[in-house]
């Protein structure tokens, strides 16, 4: 017999950068972990082969019919199982497109706002409904960004489906405050990390981001956190009642 606690975690984009770093304080751990993205890194791969609780569910967030099935599956199958805790932590997410509102086509935009946002929502939505009842500790975290509070030029479309993750937060922490068993929720800006997002945005041309050098200087001043430690810094905090009902974090304040 052990008195490990039966918790599960459920984290999109668990394949590289900030995610693997959340996946690999959660392994440390020794928690259930339940990784998404679209491809499975050798580096999630390995830190899974030593995880008994781990599974890897291949999933395209753009897609929606594609979430809607597998939110539905995979929150169907875990509600029926008795967790101690089980959290959501929806950090997958995309900055491109990158440029002035209006050079960019429809699809890019709806494909920012589809992974970023709405796939969030499909997740949190499965969460809420199939785990409604259970009276375990039960929260949602979403990774969101200092983008959804403060506008970027050339970020239109990332500012905005960042904002709408706190907005959203916001509403389901008001509707869950009062129920019996309450979903704890939170939308956390993770500050900067030393990711593949990090490296994009510094590739950007020069005339689609004014604020480039800004960005190259973060990295040659080596100011951008360590994706693993900035992940053990979130884990931690997902534990703390700063999670509450619709809470609008900024991880700078925990550290
Ligand atoms: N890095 C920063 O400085 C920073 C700052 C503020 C906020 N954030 C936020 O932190 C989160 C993580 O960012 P990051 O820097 O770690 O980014 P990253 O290195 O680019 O990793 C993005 C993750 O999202 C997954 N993903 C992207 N598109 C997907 C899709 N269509 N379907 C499924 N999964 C998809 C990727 O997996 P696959 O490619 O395998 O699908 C990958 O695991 C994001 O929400 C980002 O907005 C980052």
């Amino acid at each position: 017999m052990h008195n490990r606690p039966n918790r599960c975690y459920i984290l999109t984009g668990a394949s590289r950068g900030l995610g693997l770093g959340i996946a690999r304080a959660i392994a440390a751990q020794g928690d259930h972990l339940i990784a998404l993205a679209r491809q499975e890194t050798p580096e999630l791969a390995q830190l899974g082969a030593a995880l008994p609780g781990y599974r890897f569910v291949a999933v395209d967030l753009a897609n929606i019919d594609q979430v809607s099935e597998i939110a539905e599956e995979l929150l169907g199958s875990l509600a029926a199982m008795d967790w101690q805790g089980i959290y959501l932590i929806n950090n997958a997410g995309v900055v491109e497109p990158i440029g002035p509102a209006g050079s960019y086509g429809d699809a890019e935009m709806a494909r920012c706002l589809t992974v970023n946002l709405t796939a969030a929502i499909q997740f949190s939505n499965a969460f809420l409904r199939h785990l409604r009842d259970r009276a375990c500790d039960k929260r949602i975290l979403q990774i969101s960004s200092g983008a959804g509070r403060n506008a970027y030029t050339g970020w239109s479309a990332y500012c905005a489906s960042k904002a709408g993750l706190d907005m959203y937060s916001r509403c389901v922490g008001l509707e869950q405050d009062g129920l019996p068993h309450p979903v704890r929720i939170a939308s956390l800006a993770p500050g900067i990390i030393d990711t593949g997002m990090q490296a994009s945005i510094r590739a950007t041309p020069e005339g689609d981001f004014p604020l480039l050098e800004q960005f190259r200087q973060y990295h040659a001043n080596g100011e951008l956190a360590d994706p693993n430690s900035r992940g053990r810094a979130i884990v931690q905090l997902l534990h703390t009642d700063h999670i509450g009902h619709g809470a609008v974090l900024n991880i700078r304040d925990f550290i």
